[in-house]
């Protein structure tokens, strides 16, 4: 994906079955964002028994409706904590053992949530969501982490964008599994719930074959010997100096750069305006309405009158997986910020046709606008507005103060997933058909945030970018357009500077 000469040799099997153990996170991240979406009503007349026998009368239906959106909105707050404290996680237990240790709290979630109906406790489903939100906030900062740190440099980005590819399909899955059919059922919704654990298990397993993260072991250990080991095995040759050199200077360009806390980076003038655009685009990401889709899908399907609405929903996976894949293509070619503008716009005009989907379901030929909407909805999303804020923000970031622009930058990403979570169904209730339009108003503002403010990144070094950034005139014209790419052959022989 760098335009760098890819070397094959450097892709042994040991590196991809190191890369795929670690993506199993990301599949438990995304599986667990697609699984509550299916069994809706089964949870909800699960709620309503439980109250039933013990309070002896029905639940309320905006008291349903609350402890619903707890359940699904919960797992946003597990998430928030969850991707603020992975650094000190990752730095004390290494990231290999963060990962093992972290599972733990899939089998504890899981747990929760499969022995709730045993127990007839609608809390455990809660408490499962939220113990299961902490695993999966941590597991999006600890499995882009690893699979960076492992990943040959010409292969970082390729590498990189499997963390999504994995959430994508793990929401996927999760819909598939969701099937009345299969394990949506009244009896098994509990199983579809707490399936979590199997890759849980799985990922055990597998992990003490894995390495430790060889960058790790130098530059946070100075564990030379074992990292050259780690490397000799993941790279498939015996000269890994190069691989060495270049991890050394990056250790000591940390070094140099003063690690910056997060009050620093407030503080600090010339971070102002990268931390800006960084969350800024984390919740053009979330206010974009994406989970409304992906938590309640089912549910908008059933209100625009489709009859099979967990088809249509599988359907939505299946788009936004494939368009995952067509990002994964353009982004290095259409660059950044031209695909998350047409992400946003294409996203906002199917926010006003699922609108008029739902003023209009009584005509019956219109039943499927709805759906098509959806479709597009998700698929201009994994354009742009998907993939990008995940990784733009270490591009706008250099190595100092990058730790706590992440952590930043994913606390606001699962603030606002929160807020989404836990508001949309009571402003269905309120706004009913012209819900999303409230969606479309965001997505025009950071449409027009993104047009004024944020710069192309695609071909620029870090070390280009935060310049860009330091109060030297901005090397982009008001339409953010990057210089040239800079000559290949000069990237190649520069191993620390890496082009992004
Ligand atoms: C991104 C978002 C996540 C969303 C997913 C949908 O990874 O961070 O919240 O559910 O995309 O594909």
């Amino acid at each position: 994906m760098e335009g760098e000469p890819q070397k094959p040799k450097q892709v042994t099997c040991y590196l991809l079955f190191s890369l795929g153990t670690a993506v199993i996170g990301s599949l438990q991240f995304g599986y667990n964002t697609g699984v509550i979406n299916a069994p809706e009503q089964k949870l909800r007349a699960f709620f309503n028994n439980t109250w039933m026998e013990r309070y002896g009368e029905p639940i309320e239906k905006g008291t349903c409706t609350f402890v619903w959106s707890l359940a699904v909105a919960i797992f946003s707050v597990g998430g928030m904590v969850g991707s603020f404290s992975v650094g000190v996680m990752a730095n004390k237990f290494g990231r290999r053992k963060s990962m093992f240790i972290v599972n733990i709290l899939a089998l504890i979630g899981g747990g929760l949530m499969g022995l709730c109906t045993l127990c007839n406790s609608f809390e455990m489903v809660i408490a499962g969501r939220l113990v299961i939100g902490l695993f999966c906030g941590l597991f999006t900062s600890l499995t882009p982490m690893y699979v960076g740190e492992l990943s040959p440099t010409p292969l970082r980005g390729a590498f990189g964008t499997l963390h999504q590819l994995g959430v994508v399909i793990g929401i996927l899955v999760a819909q598939i599994f969701g099937l009345e059919s299969l394990l949506g059922s009244d009896k098994l919704w509990p199983v579809l719930l707490s399936l979590t654990v199997l890759p849980a298990v799985v990922q055990c397993i597998l992990l003490p074959f894995c390495p430790e993260s060889p960058r790790f072991l130098l530059i946070n250990l100075n564990e030379e010997e074992q990292a050259r080991k780690a490397l000799v095995r993941l790279r498939g040759v015996e000269d890994v100096s190069k691989d060495m050199q270049e991890m050394k200077e990056e250790s000591m360009k940390m070094a140099m750069e003063k690690k910056v806390t997060i009050m620093e980076l407030f503080r600090t003038a010339n971070y102002r305006q990268p931390l800006l655009i960084a969350v800024m685009l984390q919740l053009s990401q979330q206010l974009s309405g994406i989970n409304a889709v992906f938590y309640y899908s089912t549910g908008i399907f059933e209100s625009a009158g489709v009859t099979k609405p967990i088809i249509a929903t599988i359907g939505a996976g299946v788009v936004n997986t494939v368009f995952t894949v067509v990002s994964l293509f353009l982004v290095e070619r259409a660059g950044r910020r031209t695909l998350h503008l047409i992400g946003l716009a294409g996203m906002s005009v199917s926010a006003l046709m699922m609108t008029v989907a739902l003023l209009l379901k009584h005509i019956k030929s219109l039943k499927y606008l709805s759906i098509a909407a959806v479709f597009a909805f998700v698929a201009f999303f994994e354009l742009g507005p998907g993939p990008i804020p995940w990784f733009i923000v270490a591009e706008l970031f250099s190595q100092g103060p990058r730790p706590a622009a992440m952590a930043v930058a994913g606390l606001s990403n699962w603030t606002a997933n929160f807020l989404v979570g836990v508001s949309f169904p009571k402003l269905e209730e309120l706004c009913g058909p012209y819900v999303f339009i409230i969606f479309m108003s965001f997505l025009i503002l950071f449409f027009i945030f993104t047009y004024f403010r944020v710069p192309e990144t695609k071909g620029r070094t870090f070390d280009e970018i935060a310049q860009g950034f330091s109060g030297a005139p901005r090397s982009s014209d008001p339409s953010g357009e990057a210089p040239p790419p800079r000559d290949s052959s000069t990237l190649s022989t520069s191993p620390v500077k890496e082009k992004v």
